[in-house]
């Protein structure tokens, strides 16, 4: 007899409801993760639809980063259109946010510092900054919550991604200084937890990425990790430092990696929108904003050493094409499965034994959808 158990139901992927609950309990009651601190220089301005909320992000003057809601606190028009979300480094536009309908304006950090026509006095401006999101960077990488969180960031990672949130946290890897190259986005027919799933487990990679197991050989066996190893690595084949398709690039290591470690991937889930996939050459970070039940937004930050880019013949694209041309392997077999667990048939699939971080996921997901005591939040 084997170990198996049954996945999430074919509802969690596809209902309304569940998408709601989600909403309430994860993105609002929790922290999901917005990208790296890179693509949010000084005076720079992004607006990200973050599990159905369009919310602004901001470097100010000074370098900090701002979430802030996209709703003027006069009459509560939206503020800013979508930016392109390709855009590296924000869309540096003016220092300031003017609502198209009344012209109140905003600094970058949110403050209201103008009311045209509105009599002296009659507004007190302090008292009308836009709503700020809680924000929170971890070794470079950062995280809202688009309500009133039930936890703080720290507990909520040592909740749900405990190994991840030990090694983001750890003196390891610094990826606070890494050059952002390049941010790809991708919109994916499909639930976001089916995404997260396909990530977590490799009894997929033999048939879906042909390349990817070339350069991984460990992903021939359908493990997804290296059961000889305890530090959550997995070797590259013998004399590969990247992520591409013969293995090798001519890009400078990154702070952590020496010729001892260069051959090593090391990939992390953090609960429940990120993933950071690390090779001694690249950090690829992606972030996933669910839109509907069906839908999810993927985003996609290339990073790389910070003297990268001052090399001559600094050629990111053979990390990238080769990231993509995976991702995409991914993304054609999830909406595949969003349209399989739509069929009344389905009332759930199986886990098997290498599907362990599947299982653990579903577990967390369902414990993170557990009622919340909204009047123990803290304020
Ligand atoms: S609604 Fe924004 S200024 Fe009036
Ligand atoms: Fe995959």
């Amino acid at each position: 007899m084997g170990s198996s158990r049954p996945t999430l139901t074919g509802t969690d992927y596809t209902s309304p409801d569940v998408y709601d609950r989600e909403i309430d309990r994860i993105f609002r009651g929790g922290w999901a993760c917005i990208g790296h601190q890179s693509g949010f220089g000084p005076r720079s301005r992004r607006v990200l639809e973050v599990a159905g909320e369009r919310i602004i992000v901001t470097g100010d003057e000074e370098g900090r980063i701002h979430a802030l809601a996209n709703v003027c606190r006069h009459r509560g028009s939206e503020l800013c259109d979508p930016t392109d979300p390709t855009i590296v480094g924000g869309d540096p536009g003016p220092k300031s946010i003017r609502c198209p309908y009344h012209a109140w304006t905003y600094s970058l950090d949110g403050s209201l510092v103008a009311t045209p026509r509105v009599d002296e006095g009659d507004i007190d401006l302090a008292a009308n900054g836009l709503h700020r999101y809680p924000i929170e960077v971890v070794n470079g990488l950062v995280f809202v919550s688009l309500g009133r969180p039930t936890m703080t960031l720290d507990a909520w990672l040592d909740r749900y991604s405990p190994d991840a949130a030990a090694w983001l946290r750890g003196a390891e890897f610094d990826f606070t200084g890494l050059h952002l190259e390049r941010r790809t986005a991708t919109r994916v027919a499909a639930n976001w937890k089916i995404i997260v799933e396909n990530y977590l487990e490799c009894l997929h990679c033999p048939v879906v990425h042909p390349e990817l197991v070339d350069v991984i050989p460990l992903y021939r066996t359908g493990r997804a990790t290296d059961p000889d190893r305890d530090d959550g690595a997995v070797a590259l084949t013998p004399g590969a430092n990247s992520f591409s398709a013969d293995g090798q690039a001519d890009l400078p290591l990154l702070p952590g990696f020496d010729a001892d470690n260069e051959n090593l991937y090391v990939g992390h889930h953090v609960f429940p929108n990120l993933f950071v996939d690390v090779t001694s050459t690249s950090c690829i970070v992606t972030v996933l904003f669910p839109d509907g039940a069906g839908n999810t937004m993927a985003l996609g930050d290339y990073l790389f050493a910070p003297e990268a880019p001052d090399q001559p013949d600094f050629d990111p694209d053979t990390v990238i094409d080769f990231s993509e041309l995976v991702g995409h392997q991914d993304y054609d077999v999830c909406e595949r499965v969003q349209r399989g667990v739509r069929s009344a048939t389905f009332d759930h699939g199986i886990l098997t034994a290498k599907d362990r971080e599947v299982a653990t996921f579903d577990t967390h997901y369902r414990q993170a959808l557990e009622p919340v005591d909204w009047a123990a939040r803290p304020q």
